[in-house]
Order: C-alpha cells, then structure tokens, then sequence
C-alpha cells in the first residue's frame, strides 16, 4: 500500500488552490517555509488558456513543484489548457469538479459536474492524451441530493476508470442552490470517514483529504488513512504554520525557521518582487498574518493594512511593523 512508501512525494501535503489568494506572489512567499510541499494556482478558466492569456499562469520556477488548475468541462479545450500548462513547466494539472459559485456553475463547471461523472471522466481522458504530466481532479464527497455513499462511490469509481489516479477529496458536499462558497465551506457537515472508506475501496487510487483541517496534528492523523492532506483555510489564517511541514511531514531532518527569520527572509523577497515592477502589496498582503497567535499581532497586521498600499511602500515597512508589535 501506498501508505507504506518510505519516500513521499510532494502531494504528501499541498496548499488549497484558492482563487484571489494563491497567486504567484504567495506562492513565492510559501517557499520560504516549505520547500517540500506541492503548490496549486489559482483555478484559471481552460477557455482564457485556449485564448492566449497565458499572463494567468506566469509563474518563478522557485515554485514548484506546482499544479495548475483548471476550470472547465469542454474536454477540447481543457485538453488544449493541459498542454499549454505543460509545456509551461507545471507539475501537474488539476480539474477543479467541486467549486460552487455561481460564476462557474453558469460555466457549467465546477461542483456541478458532480451531477454528470461521465462528463468529468470525458474531461480527464482527453486532458490524460494531451499530456505526460499527472492529470488529477479534486471533488466532494457529492452535490445536492446526490450525496448517498453509493454516489460518493459511483463519482469516484468513474473518475477512476477513466485512468485517473489522483484525487483530492473535499469531505464535504456541496448544496448549489441556498448556500453561498463561503457558506460551502463551512455549513454541510465534514465526513472523513467517507474518504478513508474511498481509499479502503479504491486502494491504489493516491487520495488527497481536505476540509477543515488545521494542524500538522491533524494532518499526522490523516495521513495514517490516506496519502496526502491539503490545507487552505488554515494556511490563510497561520502561514506560519508551513515553516514545520517539511520537517513533522516530510520527515527531511531541516530545521524550522523563526518567524523574524522568515521575515527578513519576506523583506528580501518583497524587494525582488518591486524590482521586477510590481506592486508591493500584492506581495505583502500574504504575509499579514504571518505572526497570528502571537502577542502583538494584531498590531503588526494593522500597520501593515494602513501602509502597505501606499505609492512609496517598501519591504522597510515590515520591519517598522515589527517594531510597532512589539510596542515600539
Ligand atoms: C478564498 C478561497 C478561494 C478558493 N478557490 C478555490 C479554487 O480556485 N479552486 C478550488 O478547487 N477550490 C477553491 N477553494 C476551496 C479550497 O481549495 C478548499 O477546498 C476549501 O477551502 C476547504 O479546505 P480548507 O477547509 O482547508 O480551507 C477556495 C477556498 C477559499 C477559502
């Protein structure tokens, strides 16, 4: 069984693909804490790839291991996106088959291709031609009515037999109408048991868990059922909480990093990051809250929020943020 590999690949523990947050800019700033973990992007629309916008997954070979993922359920296109991903240099491709907002559900992507599995399984196969990379998917546990165990099975069994043998899991299903993403997010209760069941079932399927989870504890547990945890949320609200991934998951001997050396280490990028011509806080932004649950960090995050949009900001500002934390 796969949970006896010694070696782990970079899927043993990645970051949510989430949209307005998982740019380029944080990804950068990610690898500062972990070098082991794999990256998503953001889900970029296979339609604006086929269309030449390729400014969407521009990205620094610093970070990868990265998997670009796609929106979409046009198996052309997606095929065409997959390989234009490819030849980008990113790791993998993702078909993202359990967002729930309205934009994509119009697109017909998305959660809603839950409701058609063959539909997902057409996808996977025309993006599996078009690339040598891994093609994977992430899902839920099911949508609307159609989240029996039997339907958990039957979405899984297909993409299965489609080739595919990745998949992310959101333990959690999705109700299209009533709720908002957000309310997606948190209100249709979480079962890892149906995931784990999903591995006990499907036992060389690599299976990715996600939903809910916030600590490396947690992850540690998970990992016990599954291959790979992949964290969001979490991360967002305690970035911190990467610089002991590749040490307590990865189990590479590195040592942990302070949080004033992963901020000096932050100045530096942000530096290159204006360097390069672009704003400064489209890259400090990610590091707000990079000492959550330490004392001050409020004031930190605060002085950092007024200043970091202004014409002049520099990488100096998170040092005099610093200094305010600590009541200076
Ligand atoms: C701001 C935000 C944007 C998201 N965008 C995407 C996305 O582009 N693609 C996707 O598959 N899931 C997206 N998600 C869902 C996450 O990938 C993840 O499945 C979800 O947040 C549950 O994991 P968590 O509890 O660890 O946050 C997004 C989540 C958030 C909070």
């Amino acid at each position: 069984m796969a949970l006896e590999l010694k070696e782990y690949g970079a899927d043993r523990f990645s970051i949510a693909p989430m949209i307005d947050v998982t740019t380029s800019a944080f990804r950068r700033f990610t690898r500062i804490m972990t070098k082991r973990s794999m990256l998503y992007t953001e889900m970029i629309a296979a339609e604006a790839l086929v269309h030449g916008k390729l400014n969407l997954i521009a990205h620094d070979n610093n970070e990868l291991p990265c998997v670009l993922q796609l929106g979409g359920s046009d198996p052309q296109k997606l095929a065409i996106a997959a390989k234009i991903g490819e030849d980008c240099g990113y790791s993998a491709i993702n078909l993202n088959a359990g967002c729930p907002s309205d934009k994509v559900q119009s697109g017909s992507f998305g959660a809603i291709l839950m409701k058609t599995p063959d539909v997902i399984a057409s996808c996977v196969e025309k993006m599996q031609s078009a690339v040598k990379i891994p093609v994977t998917i992430k899902t839920r546990i099911g949508v609307d009515d159609l989240d029996s165990f039997d339907y958990t099975v039957k979405i899984v069994k297909t993409i299965y037999d489609s080739g595919c043998r990745h998949i992310v899991l959101h333990a959690r299903k999705a109700w299209l109408n009533g709720l908002s993403p957000k309310e997606n997010r948190s209100i249709p209760p979480l079962d890892y048991d149906r995931v784990y069941a999903m591995k006990e079932m499907f036992p060389d399927l690599f299976i990715t868990i996600n939903g809910g989870i916030l600590t490396i504890d947690d992850c540690l547990l998970h990992l016990k059922k599954v291959e790979g945890v992949m964290l969001g949320r979490a991360i967002i609200d305690n970035p911190y909480l990467l610089s002991s991934v590749d040490r307590d998951i990865f189990e590479d001997g590195s040592e942990v990093k302070s949080r004033e050396n992963v901020l000096n280490e932050f100045a530096d990028l942000c530096e290159k990051f204006l360097s390069e011509g672009h704003r400064f806080h489209h890259m400090a932004m990610h590091g707000l809250n990079l000492f959550n649950g330490c004392h001050g960090a409020r004031r930190f995050r605060q002085y950092m929020s007024a200043h970091m949009h202004q014409e002049n900001a520099d990488a100096s500002l998170l040092l005099k943020a610093y200094q305010k934390m600590q009541g200076a």
